[in-house]
Protein backbone atom coordinates (compact mmCIF):
# COMPACT_ATOMS: atom_id res chain seq x y z
CA UNK A 1 0.00 0.00 0.00
CA UNK A 2 1.43 3.87 -1.20
CA UNK A 3 1.58 6.14 1.74
CA UNK A 4 -1.01 8.14 -0.03
CA UNK A 5 -3.25 4.84 -0.17
CA UNK A 6 -2.66 4.61 3.89
CA UNK A 7 -3.45 7.95 4.58
CA UNK A 8 -6.92 7.99 2.39
CA UNK A 9 -8.15 4.80 4.62
CA UNK A 10 -7.14 5.96 7.64
CA UNK A 11 -8.96 9.61 7.29
CA UNK A 12 -12.08 7.78 6.23
CA UNK A 13 -14.85 9.63 8.64
CA UNK A 14 -18.62 9.63 8.48
CA UNK A 15 -20.06 13.68 8.18
CA UNK A 16 -21.26 13.95 12.12
CA UNK A 17 -17.34 13.09 12.47
CA UNK A 18 -15.81 15.36 10.07
CA UNK A 19 -17.62 18.44 11.03
CA UNK A 20 -16.18 18.04 14.87
CA UNK A 21 -12.57 19.40 13.41
CA UNK A 22 -14.62 22.62 13.15
CA UNK A 23 -14.11 25.07 15.68
CA UNK A 24 -15.83 28.49 16.83
CA UNK A 25 -14.95 31.34 15.48
CA UNK A 26 -13.65 29.21 11.93
CA UNK A 27 -14.22 30.22 8.32
CA UNK A 28 -15.56 27.73 5.95
CA UNK A 29 -15.79 27.84 2.00
CA UNK A 30 -18.13 25.17 0.57
CA UNK A 31 -17.77 23.95 -2.55
CA UNK A 32 -19.86 26.01 -5.51
CA UNK A 33 -23.06 25.19 -7.44
CA UNK A 34 -22.82 21.25 -8.54
CA UNK A 35 -19.89 21.16 -6.73
CA UNK A 36 -21.49 21.47 -3.32
CA UNK A 37 -21.06 18.95 -1.05
CA UNK A 38 -24.21 17.27 -0.37
CA UNK A 39 -23.52 15.52 3.52
CA UNK A 40 -21.36 17.83 5.17
CA UNK A 41 -23.52 20.97 5.33
CA UNK A 42 -26.58 19.24 7.17
CA UNK A 43 -24.09 17.47 9.42
CA UNK A 44 -22.38 21.14 9.99
CA UNK A 45 -26.05 22.73 11.07
CA UNK A 46 -26.51 20.00 13.56
CA UNK A 47 -23.06 20.97 15.67
CA UNK A 48 -24.54 24.62 15.22
CA UNK A 49 -25.30 24.75 19.24
CA UNK A 50 -21.49 24.00 19.77
CA UNK A 51 -20.40 26.23 17.83
CA UNK A 52 -19.78 30.16 17.82
CA UNK A 53 -19.41 32.55 15.60
CA UNK A 54 -18.59 30.20 12.43
CA UNK A 55 -18.70 31.87 8.85
CA UNK A 56 -20.07 29.91 6.02
CA UNK A 57 -18.82 31.34 2.49
CA UNK A 58 -19.84 30.19 -1.24
CA UNK A 59 -21.16 31.18 -4.27
CA UNK A 60 -24.26 29.41 -5.42
CA UNK A 61 -25.36 26.10 -3.40
CA UNK A 62 -27.11 23.62 -5.27
CA UNK A 63 -28.63 22.47 -2.04
CA UNK A 64 -30.31 23.15 1.36
CA UNK A 65 -28.39 25.88 3.05
CA UNK A 66 -29.39 24.62 6.61
CA UNK A 67 -27.26 26.97 8.32
CA UNK A 68 -29.24 30.12 6.78
CA UNK A 69 -31.96 29.08 8.42
CA UNK A 70 -33.58 31.24 11.00
CA UNK A 71 -32.37 30.06 14.86
CA UNK A 72 -28.60 30.08 13.36
CA UNK A 73 -28.25 33.38 14.45
CA UNK A 74 -24.67 33.85 16.28
CA UNK A 75 -23.77 30.29 15.85
CA UNK A 76 -22.96 30.20 12.12
CA UNK A 77 -23.59 32.77 9.62
CA UNK A 78 -23.43 32.73 5.85
CA UNK A 79 -21.77 35.20 3.62
CA UNK A 80 -22.67 34.91 0.19
CA UNK A 81 -20.37 36.02 -2.76
CA UNK A 82 -23.54 35.07 -5.60
CA UNK A 83 -26.93 35.33 -4.19
CA UNK A 84 -28.97 31.92 -5.07
CA UNK A 85 -32.63 30.51 -5.19
CA UNK A 86 -31.76 28.77 -1.45
CA UNK A 87 -29.87 32.11 0.13
CA UNK A 88 -31.86 34.98 -1.58
CA UNK A 89 -34.59 34.87 1.64
CA UNK A 90 -31.37 34.94 4.19
CA UNK A 91 -29.45 38.33 3.01
CA UNK A 92 -32.79 39.77 2.25
CA UNK A 93 -33.70 39.33 6.36
CA UNK A 94 -30.33 40.58 7.34
CA UNK A 95 -29.91 36.42 8.67
CA UNK A 96 -26.90 36.14 6.16
CA UNK A 97 -24.50 38.53 4.26
CA UNK A 98 -23.55 39.05 0.66
CA UNK A 99 -19.93 40.02 -0.43
CA UNK A 100 -19.37 42.41 -3.78
CA UNK A 101 -16.28 40.83 -5.70
CA UNK A 102 -15.58 39.98 -9.17
CA UNK A 103 -15.19 36.45 -9.80
CA UNK A 104 -11.84 36.75 -10.85
CA UNK A 105 -10.59 37.85 -7.36
CA UNK A 106 -12.03 35.20 -5.12
CA UNK A 107 -8.89 32.68 -5.33
CA UNK A 108 -7.09 36.42 -4.04
CA UNK A 109 -9.35 37.04 -1.53
CA UNK A 110 -8.61 33.44 -0.03
CA UNK A 111 -5.11 33.49 -0.61
CA UNK A 112 -5.05 37.45 1.63
CA UNK A 113 -8.24 39.42 3.28
CA UNK A 114 -10.57 36.42 3.94
CA UNK A 115 -8.08 33.38 4.99
CA UNK A 116 -9.68 29.99 5.37
CA UNK A 117 -9.63 27.84 8.30
CA UNK A 118 -11.47 24.89 6.68
CA UNK A 119 -13.35 24.09 2.75
CA UNK A 120 -15.66 21.67 2.35
CA UNK A 121 -15.63 20.12 -1.18
CA UNK A 122 -16.61 17.34 -4.03
CA UNK A 123 -14.05 15.42 -4.92
CA UNK A 124 -14.21 11.77 -7.73
CA UNK A 125 -12.64 9.40 -6.39
CA UNK A 126 -8.58 8.75 -6.03
CA UNK A 127 -7.32 7.48 -9.88
CA UNK A 128 -3.67 5.11 -9.14
CA UNK A 129 -1.49 7.91 -8.61
CA UNK A 130 -3.91 9.21 -5.53
CA UNK A 131 -5.24 12.39 -7.70
CA UNK A 132 -8.95 13.36 -7.36
CA UNK A 133 -10.41 15.74 -9.92
CA UNK A 134 -12.73 18.63 -8.75
CA UNK A 135 -15.18 17.70 -11.38
CA UNK A 136 -17.82 19.63 -12.07
CA UNK A 137 -16.63 23.25 -9.98
CA UNK A 138 -12.94 24.03 -9.96
CA UNK A 139 -13.41 27.80 -9.71
CA UNK A 140 -12.48 29.34 -6.18
CA UNK A 141 -12.69 25.61 -4.53
CA UNK A 142 -9.01 24.65 -5.90
CA UNK A 143 -7.98 27.83 -4.31
CA UNK A 144 -9.96 26.82 -0.78
CA UNK A 145 -8.20 23.44 -1.03
CA UNK A 146 -4.88 25.34 -1.02
CA UNK A 147 -5.88 28.09 1.02
CA UNK A 148 -7.78 26.43 4.09
CA UNK A 149 -5.54 24.65 7.27
CA UNK A 150 -8.30 21.71 7.14
CA UNK A 151 -10.36 20.28 4.11
CA UNK A 152 -13.01 17.78 4.12
CA UNK A 153 -13.60 16.07 0.83
CA UNK A 154 -17.11 14.67 -0.14
CA UNK A 155 -15.70 11.50 -1.86
CA UNK A 156 -18.24 10.73 -5.02
CA UNK A 157 -17.90 7.88 -7.54
CA UNK A 158 -20.90 10.06 -10.19
CA UNK A 159 -18.70 13.41 -9.75
CA UNK A 160 -17.14 13.26 -13.36
CA UNK A 161 -13.13 13.51 -13.73
CA UNK A 162 -13.03 16.67 -15.74
CA UNK A 163 -9.33 17.14 -17.39
CA UNK A 164 -7.33 20.18 -17.20
CA UNK A 165 -6.18 22.28 -13.55
CA UNK A 166 -8.74 20.23 -11.84
CA UNK A 167 -6.86 17.92 -9.69
CA UNK A 168 -6.38 17.80 -5.74
CA UNK A 169 -4.29 14.78 -4.51
CA UNK A 170 -5.35 12.80 -1.68
CA UNK A 171 -2.16 14.36 -0.04
CA UNK A 172 -3.49 17.44 0.27
CA UNK A 173 -6.58 16.43 2.11
CA UNK A 174 -7.56 15.94 5.85
CA UNK A 175 -10.30 14.21 5.96
CA UNK A 176 -12.43 11.86 4.08
CA UNK A 177 -16.55 11.27 3.45
CA UNK A 178 -18.08 8.92 1.28
CA UNK A 179 -21.14 9.78 -0.70
CA UNK A 180 -22.80 7.96 -3.83
CA UNK A 181 -26.00 10.79 -3.80
CA UNK A 182 -26.56 11.77 -7.75
CA UNK A 183 -24.03 15.34 -8.80
CA UNK A 184 -27.21 17.83 -8.77
CA UNK A 185 -28.46 18.53 -12.09
CA UNK A 186 -29.41 21.97 -13.48
CA UNK A 187 -32.85 21.68 -15.65
CA UNK A 188 -32.83 23.87 -18.60
CA UNK A 189 -35.63 26.78 -18.80
CA UNK A 190 -38.11 26.86 -20.77
CA UNK A 191 -37.49 28.73 -23.82
CA UNK A 192 -40.36 31.22 -24.93
CA UNK A 193 -40.53 33.53 -28.49
CA UNK A 194 -39.05 36.30 -26.76
CA UNK A 195 -36.14 34.39 -25.63
CA UNK A 196 -35.57 32.79 -29.02
CA UNK A 197 -36.01 36.45 -30.53
CA UNK A 198 -33.37 37.57 -28.52
CA UNK A 199 -31.30 34.56 -29.50
CA UNK A 200 -31.67 35.52 -33.50
CA UNK A 201 -30.64 38.97 -32.80
CA UNK A 202 -27.44 37.52 -30.26
CA UNK A 203 -26.74 34.87 -32.89
CA UNK A 204 -26.53 37.82 -35.71
CA UNK A 205 -23.95 39.33 -33.61
CA UNK A 206 -21.16 36.16 -33.79
CA UNK A 207 -19.34 35.88 -36.92
CA UNK A 208 -17.57 32.60 -37.30
CA UNK A 209 -14.62 31.39 -35.61
CA UNK A 210 -15.51 33.41 -32.57
CA UNK A 211 -15.02 32.36 -29.40
CA UNK A 212 -18.20 33.03 -27.05
CA UNK A 213 -18.98 33.52 -22.90
CA UNK A 214 -22.27 32.41 -22.10
CA UNK A 215 -24.14 32.07 -19.26
CA UNK A 216 -26.63 29.88 -18.45
CA UNK A 217 -30.81 29.98 -18.68
CA UNK A 218 -33.25 30.79 -21.48
CA UNK A 219 -31.16 33.32 -23.48
CA UNK A 220 -28.35 31.74 -23.75
CA UNK A 221 -29.78 28.79 -24.19
CA UNK A 222 -31.87 30.51 -27.13
CA UNK A 223 -28.78 31.61 -28.38
CA UNK A 224 -26.94 28.55 -28.36
CA UNK A 225 -30.05 27.12 -30.43
CA UNK A 226 -29.56 29.96 -32.79
CA UNK A 227 -25.56 29.15 -33.49
CA UNK A 228 -26.94 26.29 -35.68
CA UNK A 229 -25.62 27.59 -39.10
CA UNK A 230 -22.10 29.21 -37.77
CA UNK A 231 -18.85 27.35 -37.97
CA UNK A 232 -15.72 26.91 -36.12
CA UNK A 233 -16.77 28.43 -32.80
CA UNK A 234 -14.68 28.27 -30.10
CA UNK A 235 -15.32 28.30 -25.67
CA UNK A 236 -13.61 30.40 -23.21
CA UNK A 237 -15.86 30.81 -20.28
CA UNK A 238 -16.87 30.63 -17.03
CA UNK A 239 -19.23 28.18 -17.29
CA UNK A 240 -21.30 26.20 -19.48
CA UNK A 241 -24.32 23.80 -19.91
CA UNK A 242 -25.81 21.03 -22.10
CA UNK A 243 -26.16 23.68 -25.09
CA UNK A 244 -22.30 23.56 -25.81
CA UNK A 245 -22.03 19.94 -25.29
CA UNK A 246 -24.90 19.76 -28.28
CA UNK A 247 -23.12 22.09 -30.19
CA UNK A 248 -19.77 20.27 -29.88
CA UNK A 249 -21.76 17.32 -31.29
CA UNK A 250 -23.32 18.94 -34.21
CA UNK A 251 -19.38 19.65 -35.11
CA UNK A 252 -20.22 23.53 -34.57
CA UNK A 253 -18.06 24.28 -31.81
CA UNK A 254 -14.59 22.64 -32.44
CA UNK A 255 -12.23 24.98 -30.61
CA UNK A 256 -9.74 24.81 -33.77
CA UNK A 257 -9.61 28.15 -34.69
CA UNK A 258 -8.72 29.75 -30.94
CA UNK A 259 -5.68 31.41 -30.68
CA UNK A 260 -5.42 30.66 -27.00
CA UNK A 261 -6.16 27.42 -26.12
CA UNK A 262 -6.73 26.32 -29.81
CA UNK A 263 -8.74 23.10 -29.53
CA UNK A 264 -9.90 23.34 -26.17
CA UNK A 265 -12.74 24.31 -24.06
CA UNK A 266 -11.26 26.29 -20.77
CA UNK A 267 -13.91 26.96 -18.60
CA UNK A 268 -13.87 26.80 -14.46
CA UNK A 269 -17.48 25.23 -13.60
CA UNK A 270 -20.27 23.50 -15.22
CA UNK A 271 -24.17 22.71 -14.81
CA UNK A 272 -26.05 20.03 -16.82
CA UNK A 273 -28.11 17.07 -17.06
CA UNK A 274 -26.62 13.58 -15.63
CA UNK A 275 -26.26 13.23 -19.54
CA UNK A 276 -23.64 16.01 -19.77
CA UNK A 277 -21.90 14.86 -17.07
CA UNK A 278 -21.20 11.65 -18.28
CA UNK A 279 -20.13 13.65 -21.38
CA UNK A 280 -17.63 15.47 -19.16
CA UNK A 281 -16.05 12.46 -17.63
CA UNK A 282 -12.51 12.73 -18.75
CA UNK A 283 -13.39 14.27 -22.11
CA UNK A 284 -10.14 15.90 -23.50
CA UNK A 285 -11.84 18.85 -25.23
CA UNK A 286 -12.60 20.30 -21.71
CA UNK A 287 -9.96 22.10 -19.66
CA UNK A 288 -11.18 23.09 -16.16
CA UNK A 289 -9.22 26.00 -14.75
CA UNK A 290 -9.65 27.87 -11.33
CA UNK A 291 -11.37 31.30 -12.02
CA UNK A 292 -8.26 33.86 -11.54
CA UNK A 293 -7.53 32.42 -14.47
CA UNK A 294 -10.62 32.21 -16.78
CA UNK A 295 -11.99 35.11 -15.64
CA UNK A 296 -8.65 37.45 -15.76
CA UNK A 297 -9.74 40.08 -18.48
CA UNK A 298 -6.29 39.72 -19.66
CA UNK A 299 -6.31 36.32 -20.00
CA UNK A 300 -9.65 36.81 -21.64
CA UNK A 301 -8.32 39.39 -24.08
CA UNK A 302 -5.68 37.18 -25.53
CA UNK A 303 -8.27 35.02 -27.38
CA UNK A 304 -9.26 36.78 -30.96
CA UNK A 305 -12.79 37.59 -31.66
CA UNK A 306 -14.17 37.20 -27.88
CA UNK A 307 -17.91 37.54 -28.11
CA UNK A 308 -18.73 37.49 -24.53
CA UNK A 309 -22.93 37.53 -23.70
CA UNK A 310 -24.25 37.89 -20.59
CA UNK A 311 -27.87 39.05 -18.86
CA UNK A 312 -29.23 41.94 -16.87
CA UNK A 313 -32.23 42.75 -14.91
CA UNK A 314 -32.53 46.10 -15.82
CA UNK A 315 -30.71 48.50 -17.98
CA UNK A 316 -31.07 52.17 -17.90
CA UNK A 317 -31.26 54.78 -20.73
CA UNK A 318 -27.02 55.63 -20.29
CA UNK A 319 -26.64 52.11 -20.35
CA UNK A 320 -25.72 51.34 -16.58
CA UNK A 321 -26.49 47.95 -15.97
CA UNK A 322 -28.31 46.64 -13.02
CA UNK A 323 -27.60 42.76 -13.38
CA UNK A 324 -27.27 41.55 -9.79
CA UNK A 325 -30.09 43.71 -7.40
CA UNK A 326 -33.55 44.48 -8.13
CA UNK A 327 -33.85 47.65 -6.31
CA UNK A 328 -31.54 46.89 -2.99
CA UNK A 329 -32.50 43.08 -2.99
CA UNK A 330 -29.51 41.14 -3.62
CA UNK A 331 -31.16 38.94 -6.62
CA UNK A 332 -27.72 37.02 -7.52
CA UNK A 333 -24.25 38.56 -8.19
CA UNK A 334 -21.88 40.22 -9.95
CA UNK A 335 -20.33 36.44 -11.24
CA UNK A 336 -18.09 36.63 -14.21
CA UNK A 337 -20.09 39.65 -16.16
CA UNK A 338 -17.29 42.68 -15.92
CA UNK A 339 -14.27 39.85 -16.46
CA UNK A 340 -15.63 39.16 -19.09
CA UNK A 341 -17.25 42.51 -20.63
CA UNK A 342 -13.59 43.97 -20.11
CA UNK A 343 -12.12 40.92 -21.37
CA UNK A 344 -13.79 41.13 -24.77
CA UNK A 345 -13.22 44.94 -24.92
CA UNK A 346 -9.66 44.49 -24.85
CA UNK A 347 -9.78 41.57 -27.98
CA UNK A 348 -9.27 41.79 -31.11
CA UNK A 349 -12.35 42.00 -32.72
CA UNK A 350 -14.00 41.56 -29.64
CA UNK A 351 -17.45 42.64 -28.69
CA UNK A 352 -19.93 42.19 -25.60
CA UNK A 353 -23.67 41.85 -25.78
CA UNK A 354 -25.58 42.17 -22.72
CA UNK A 355 -29.13 40.58 -23.51
CA UNK A 356 -32.47 41.01 -21.16
CA UNK A 357 -36.40 40.80 -22.12
CA UNK A 358 -37.66 43.75 -22.64
CA UNK A 359 -40.02 44.03 -19.68
CA UNK A 360 -40.08 41.58 -16.29
CA UNK A 361 -43.27 40.77 -14.24
CA UNK A 362 -45.07 39.51 -16.97
CA UNK A 363 -44.57 42.51 -19.22
CA UNK A 364 -46.06 44.61 -16.46
CA UNK A 365 -42.27 46.62 -15.95
CA UNK A 366 -39.82 48.09 -18.61
CA UNK A 367 -36.34 46.83 -18.25
CA UNK A 368 -35.25 49.83 -20.04
CA UNK A 369 -35.46 52.30 -17.20
CA UNK A 370 -35.20 56.34 -17.41
CA UNK A 371 -33.05 55.50 -14.61
CA UNK A 372 -32.07 52.48 -12.10
CA UNK A 373 -34.19 51.54 -9.23
CA UNK A 374 -33.51 53.38 -5.91
CA UNK A 375 -30.76 51.02 -4.39
CA UNK A 376 -29.56 48.97 -7.63
CA UNK A 377 -26.09 48.00 -7.97
CA UNK A 378 -24.58 48.98 -11.05
CA UNK A 379 -23.33 46.00 -12.32
CA UNK A 380 -21.50 46.86 -15.27
CA UNK A 381 -21.04 50.86 -15.78
CA UNK A 382 -21.97 52.81 -18.95
CA UNK A 383 -18.18 53.08 -19.52
CA UNK A 384 -17.98 49.23 -20.09
CA UNK A 385 -21.19 48.69 -21.94
CA UNK A 386 -21.47 47.69 -25.69
CA UNK A 387 -24.14 46.08 -27.33
CA UNK A 388 -27.47 45.55 -25.19
CA UNK A 389 -29.97 43.27 -26.98
CA UNK A 390 -33.53 42.71 -26.16
CA UNK A 391 -36.49 41.08 -28.24
CA UNK A 392 -37.19 44.14 -29.99
CA UNK A 393 -33.69 44.58 -31.53
CA UNK A 394 -29.98 45.89 -31.07
CA UNK A 395 -28.84 49.03 -29.89
CA UNK A 396 -25.03 49.53 -30.30
CA UNK A 397 -23.79 51.83 -27.72
CA UNK A 398 -19.80 51.87 -27.41
CA UNK A 399 -18.43 55.08 -28.46
CA UNK A 400 -22.23 56.68 -28.95
CA UNK A 401 -22.82 60.10 -26.89
CA UNK A 402 -25.58 59.64 -24.22
CA UNK A 403 -28.60 61.27 -26.56
CA UNK A 404 -27.63 58.77 -29.10
CA UNK A 405 -27.57 55.42 -26.36
CA UNK A 406 -31.10 56.96 -25.24
CA UNK A 407 -32.53 56.90 -28.91
CA UNK A 408 -30.82 53.82 -29.22
CA UNK A 409 -32.14 52.25 -26.50
CA UNK A 410 -35.46 53.46 -26.33
CA UNK A 411 -36.01 51.88 -29.86
CA UNK A 412 -35.39 48.39 -28.43
CA UNK A 413 -38.04 48.91 -25.80
CA UNK A 414 -41.37 47.46 -25.33
CA UNK A 415 -43.55 49.37 -27.78
CA UNK A 416 -45.83 49.73 -24.82
CA UNK A 417 -43.41 51.79 -22.74
CA UNK A 418 -41.36 53.83 -25.43
CA UNK A 419 -43.64 57.29 -24.84
CA UNK A 420 -43.45 57.19 -21.05
CA UNK A 421 -39.72 56.51 -21.37
CA UNK A 422 -39.38 59.72 -23.47
CA UNK A 423 -41.31 61.49 -21.07
CA UNK A 424 -38.74 60.90 -18.19
CA UNK A 425 -35.57 61.26 -19.52
CA UNK A 426 -37.29 64.72 -20.38
CA UNK A 427 -37.98 64.92 -16.83
CA UNK A 428 -34.96 63.41 -15.17
CA UNK A 429 -32.45 64.83 -17.55
CA UNK A 430 -33.38 67.92 -19.35
CA UNK A 431 -32.95 71.12 -17.11
CA UNK A 432 -35.97 72.92 -17.53
N1 LIG B 1 -37.89 44.58 -11.84
C1 LIG B 1 -38.61 43.66 -11.15
N2 LIG B 1 -38.51 42.33 -11.33
C2 LIG B 1 -37.65 41.90 -12.25
C3 LIG B 1 -36.87 42.79 -13.01
C4 LIG B 1 -37.01 44.18 -12.79
N3 LIG B 1 -36.30 45.05 -13.48
N4 LIG B 1 -36.10 42.07 -13.85
C5 LIG B 1 -36.38 40.78 -13.63
N5 LIG B 1 -37.32 40.68 -12.68
C6 LIG B 1 -37.90 39.44 -12.19
C7 LIG B 1 -38.41 38.60 -13.34
O1 LIG B 1 -39.74 38.92 -13.68
C8 LIG B 1 -38.27 37.21 -12.77
O2 LIG B 1 -39.34 36.96 -11.86
P1 LIG B 1 -40.26 35.64 -12.01
O3 LIG B 1 -39.28 34.52 -11.84
O4 LIG B 1 -41.22 35.81 -10.90
O5 LIG B 1 -40.82 35.73 -13.40
C9 LIG B 1 -37.01 37.29 -11.91
O6 LIG B 1 -36.85 38.67 -11.58
C10 LIG B 1 -35.77 36.79 -12.62
O7 LIG B 1 -35.62 37.43 -13.87
P2 LIG B 1 -35.00 36.67 -15.11
O8 LIG B 1 -34.77 37.62 -16.18
O9 LIG B 1 -35.81 35.44 -15.40
O10 LIG B 1 -33.62 36.20 -14.50
P3 LIG B 1 -32.61 35.12 -15.05
O11 LIG B 1 -32.77 33.89 -14.26
O12 LIG B 1 -32.64 35.04 -16.53
O13 LIG B 1 -31.22 35.77 -14.59
C11 LIG B 1 -29.72 37.57 -14.20
C12 LIG B 1 -30.86 37.05 -15.07
C13 LIG B 1 -29.33 38.94 -14.70
C14 LIG B 1 -30.14 37.67 -12.76
C15 LIG B 1 -28.51 36.59 -14.31
O14 LIG B 1 -28.11 36.49 -15.65
C16 LIG B 1 -27.36 37.04 -13.46
O15 LIG B 1 -27.29 36.73 -12.30
N6 LIG B 1 -26.39 37.80 -14.05
C17 LIG B 1 -25.26 38.32 -13.33
C18 LIG B 1 -24.14 37.34 -13.32
C19 LIG B 1 -23.55 37.12 -14.67
O16 LIG B 1 -23.75 37.87 -15.62
N7 LIG B 1 -22.77 36.05 -14.78
C20 LIG B 1 -22.06 35.76 -15.99
C21 LIG B 1 -22.43 34.48 -16.63
S1 LIG B 1 -22.11 33.07 -15.59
Amino acid sequence: MTSWQGHYEKCLVSAEEAVKYVNSGDRIAMGHACGYPQKLPAALAARAKNLENVEVIHRMAMGPVPYAEPGMEGRITHNSLFAGASTRQAIAEGRADYTPCFISEIPALFKGRLPLDVAMVTLSPPDGHGFCSLGVSVDYTMQAVQSARTVIAEINPNMPRTCGNSFVHVDEINYFVLSDLPVPVLEKSPIGAVEKEIGRYVASLVEDESTIQMGIGAIPDATLDSLKEKHDLGVHTEMFSDGVMELVEMGIINCRRKNLHPRKIIANFVMGSQKFYRWLDQNPLLEMHPEDYTNDPYVIAQNNNMVAVNSALQVDVMGQVAADTIGPYQFSGVGGQVDFIRGAARSKNGKSIIALPSTAAKGKISRITAVLDRGASVTTSRHDIDYVVTEYGIAELKGKTIRERMQALVSIAHPDFRNELCREIQSVYRKQ
